[in-house]
C-alpha cells in the first residue's frame, strides 16, 4: 500500500460529513440562543501557554503534546484543547475592557498524542464553550445546561451528569494534605503511577483507572466536604441553580479532571455505554487561568464536547438524524443533443437555487436512472430528441410514481414550484 494517513486520524467521507454538519449547524443554532458568539483561535500556539495553562505535571503536558521547533527556532505546540487559546486570545485583544461577560463557543480538531482506541484519537474534534468575566454560579448552572440541552436535542439518552467542586487554591491546600495523610498508609497499595502522583498531584489519585476500584479509595476525604467559605456557598448556589432548571446530577468527588486550570465547579457528562472512553463533555470553573497566562485575575468556565463521541453515542443509541441528502431533480438524457441542452439547463436549475445533475458519461437510459436513485433525486426527467422538438418533457415524481408533463421552457419554474 502507498501513503497512509497518520495513526489516530480519519478521513471523513460526505455520508458521515452530513451528520458532522448537522451536528455543527445545530450547535450554532442553539448556542446562540444562549448568546454566545463563535471564536476561532489558531491550530498552533506558542508551547509556553499550554505548559503555563494545562499544567506541567498533567498527562497532555507531560506525554501528549505534538511539540516541535519551527524554522525560527520557537517551541510551538498543536492545540490539546481549546480553553488556553481562548483565555490567551481574549487577554491579547484586551476584550476585558469591554462589557462582560464574554460568551465564546468554538468547533474544531484537536491533538492528543494518546493510544488511540474507540472514542480516542490523535485528531479530534471538539466543540466548546467558554465564558468570560462572570463568577456567578447561575453562569455555572447554564454552561452545563446548554451542553446538555445539545445533546437531547440530539435525541441522546441515559446521559449522567457528574458534579464536584475541587475548590481553590486555598482550600485545596488544606485538601492536599490532608489526602496525602490518608493515602500515606497505602501508598504501596497504589499503582506505580500514582505512587508518582503522591506528591506532584495526589488529587489525580482520585481518578486513577487502576486505582479507583480499590477500598481505601471510598473512605478518601471528599474534596466538595472540605471547602473554604467562598466555595462552599458558590458550590451550594450552582446546585440551587441546577434545582431550578429540573437538571439531575451525581455528586463525584472522585472527579477531578485531568487539567490543573480548574477551580470549584467541574463536570462531566458521562455515557457509560461508550465503553472505556465514555466522557461526552466535560469542563469546569477556571478562576486562575488568566491570572496563569496573562497575569489578569478574570475568572472563567467552559466545556468541551468530543464530537466524534456525540456521533458514537448517536450511533450506539440508534439515533436516525433527519438529514436529508435528497437532489432535486436527475436529468436523463439520450444522445448528444439532449445531452447538451440539458447541459444548458443544469446551469439555469442551479441558479434558481435547486439541486441538480445529470450523467456525463453517456451511459445507457438504464444506469441513468439508477444514478438518479443513487443520487436520491426527488424527481427525474428523461430528454431525448422527442421531447426537444415537441419542446416539452415528463417530470416523474420519483416517491410517488406520478408524472406530469410540462412545456420544456417552463422547467425552472415548474421545478421551483414543486420544491418550494
Ligand atoms: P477534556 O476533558 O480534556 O477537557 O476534553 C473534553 C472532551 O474532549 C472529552 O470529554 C472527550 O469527549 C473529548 N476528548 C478528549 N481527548 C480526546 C481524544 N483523544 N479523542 C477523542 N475525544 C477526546 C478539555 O479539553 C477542556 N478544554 C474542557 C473545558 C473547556 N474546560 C473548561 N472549558
Amino acid at each position: 500500500m502507498g501513503i497512509i494517513a497518520p495513526r489516530g486520524t480519519k478521513d471523513i467521507f460526505p455520508e458521515d460529513t452530513v451528520k458532522w454538519q448537522y451536528l455543527e449547524n445545530l450547535t450554532k443554532k442553539i448556542f446562540s440562543s444562549y448568546n454566545y458568539k463563535e471564536i476561532r483561535t489558531p491550530i498552533f500556539e506558542e508551547t509556553a501557554l499550554f505548559q503555563r495553562g494545562i499544567g506541567e505535571t498533567t498527562d497532555i503536558v507531560e506525554k501528549e503534546m505534538y511539540t516541535f521547533e519551527d524554522k525560527g527556532g520557537r517551541s510551538i505546540t498543536l492545540r490539546p484543547e481549546g480553553t488556553a487559546s481562548v483565555v490567551r486570545a481574549f487577554l491579547e485583544n484586551k476584550i476585558y475592557g469591554q462589557a462582560q461577560p464574554t460568551k465564546y463557543f468554538y468547533i474544531g480538531s484537536m491533538f492528543r498524542y494518546e493510544r488511540p482506541q474507540a472514542g480516542r484519537y490523535r485528531e479530534f474534534h471538539q466543540l466548546g464553550a467558554e465564558v468570560l468575566g462572570a463568577d456567578n454560579p447561575a453562569i455555572d448552572a447554564e454552561i452545563i445546561s446548554l451542553g446538555i440541552h445539545l445533546l437531547e436535542e440530539l435525541g441522546l439518552k441515559d446521559l449522567e451528569l457528574h458534579l464536584n467542586s475541587v475548590g481553590c487554591p486555598k482550600c485545596r491546600k488544606v485538601y492536599r494534605e490532608k489526602l496525602m495523610e490518608y493515602f500515606k498508609p497505602y501508598l504501596e497499595d497504589l499503582c506505580s503511577d500514582c505512587q508518582d502522583r503522591y506528591e506532584r498531584n495526589p488529587l489525580r489519585i482520585l481518578d486513577c483507572k487502576a486505582d479507583r476500584d480499590k477500598e481505601f479509595m471510598s473512605t478518601a476525604p471528599k474534596i466538595y466536604e472540605e471547602l473554604c467559605e467562598e466555595c462552599e456557598t458558590h458550590f451550594a448556589n450552582v446546585k440551587k441553580h441546577l434545582d431550578l432548571l429540573g437538571i439531575d446530577y451525581i455528586l463525584d468527588a472522585n472527579l477531578v479532571r485531568g487539567l490543573d486550570y480548574y477551580t470549584k465547579t467541574a463536570f462531566e457528562v458521562i455515557y457509560k455505554g461508550l465503553g472505556a472512553q465514555d466522557t461526552i463533555f466535560g469542563g469546569g470553573r477556571y478562576d486562575g487561568l488568566a491570572q496563569e497566562v496573562g497575569g489578569k485575575d478574570i475568572p472563567g468556565i467552559g466545556f468541551a464536547m468530543g464530537m466524534e463521541r456525540i456521533l458514537l453515542t448517536i450511533e450506539e443509541q440508534g439515533i436516525e438524524l433527519p438529514i436529508d441528502d435528497s437532489i432535486d431533480l436527475f436529468i436523463t438524457t439520450i444522445g448528444e443533443r439532449a445531452e447538451e441542452e440539458a447541459f444548458k439547463y443544469l446551469a439555469k436549475l442551479r441558479k434558481a437555487d435547486l439541486k441538480v445533475e445529470m450523467d456525463y458519461l453517456g451511459r445507457s437510459v438504464k444506469s441513468q436512472m439508477k444514478t438518479a436513485d443513487r443520487n436520491n433525486a426527488n424527481y427525474s426527467i428523461i430528454l431525448g430528441e422527442d421531447e426537444l422538438d415537441k419542446g416539452v418533457a415528463t417530470i416523474r415524481n420519483m416517491k410517488s410514481g406520478e408524472q406530469v408533463e410540462i412545456k420544456l421552457e417552463n422547467l425552472v419554474e415548474e421545478m421551483t414550484k414543486r420544491i418550494d
